[in-house]
């Protein structure tokens, strides 16, 4: 699909820029004519998307204060203001029964799905509020409305999402700020691909068959473009009134 609308001068900042649902994000912003502030730990992979889609690359992880204070900071010293964000970057954590979870497993996903996300809003509704504008959208995941054995730290952090979503848009919406959240399914990404490593180290290629298998429309996983195209149309104008919401895509694979 291409790009309808147009983010001409508008400005996007986007966490987890360097690979799969942030770079697809990217992609299609800059495509668009966004000017682009791309935001990830993984140093390298950073500087050569940065470079390809001529956006400035800030490395910070955004599970630590100072750094998502300095990401903020570095787009409003290029740019001025934030227009649009995309607060995306997450892990996956350790998958196993929480009887074998150590404290630290569930506070190293935390620290990046559910701190790194409240962190983000803090700072850029900071920014948005005297705008009075903005658009945001969250990546939360289907693990933020059901359950999943030996998951819990990714789906605990996963509902914490979005209800940071639907507090972010109360607040947000008095200045004219829209907030949502994106709930994909199954995304073939580097993530998918180690959940299936962690499911079946011996057989990830039959785990992601299985997977396929499972789901109702196309037996098969989406793709990161896929998930851009609903991030995008949600911080577009397109999306005007629609805030505080969950938006599933998942092939069908929760409907039932
Ligand atoms: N792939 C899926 O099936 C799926 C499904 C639902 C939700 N999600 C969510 O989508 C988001 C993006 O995942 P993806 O599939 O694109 O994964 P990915 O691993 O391909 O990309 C994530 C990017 O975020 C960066 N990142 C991770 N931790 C960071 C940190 N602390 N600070 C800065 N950057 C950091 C990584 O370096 C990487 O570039 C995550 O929040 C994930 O939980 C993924």
């Amino acid at each position: 699909m291409s790009a309808s609308y147009r983010f001409d001068g508008q400005v996007a900042v986007i966490t987890g820029a360097a690979a799969g649902f942030g770079l697809a994000v990217a992609t299609r912003l800059a495509e668009s004519g966004a000017c682009l502030v791309m935001v990830d730990r993984a140093e390298q992979a950073l500087h050569e998307a940065a470079s390809k889609l001529s956006g400035l690359p800030v490395v910070a992880d955004v599970s630590v204060e100072s750094e998502v204070d300095k990401y903020v900071a570095a787009a409003v010293q290029a740019h001025g203001r934030i227009d649009l964000f995309f607060n995306n970057a997450g892990i996956e954590g350790r998958m196993a029964p929480m009887t074998e979870l150590s404290v630290s497993d569930f506070d190293k996903v935390w620290a990046v799905n559910a701190r790194g996300v409240f962190m983000g809003l803090r700072s850029v509704l900071t920014v948005m509020k005297p705008q009075g504008s903005g658009a945001i959208v969250n990546t939360a995941s289907m693990a933020a409305i059901k359950g999943a054995a030996a998951f819990s730290p990714y789906i605990a952090s996963k509902h914490a999402v979005l209800g940071l979503t639907k507090s972010a848009a109360l607040e947000g919406a008095p200045y004219g700020i829209r907030v949502n959240c994106v709930a994909p399914g199954h995304i073939d990404t580097r993530m998918a691909r180690d959940l299936t490593a962690q499911i079946n180290p011996s057989d990830p290629e039959g785990v992601f068959r299985a997977v396929s298998e499972s789901v109702p429309y196309g037996k098969r996983y989406g793709t990161a473009a896929e998930v851009a195209n609903l991030v995008v149309w949600l911080l577009s104008s397109e999306s005007e009134y629609v805030s505080g919401s969950l938006h599933l895509i998942d092939g069908a694979l929760n409907a039932g």
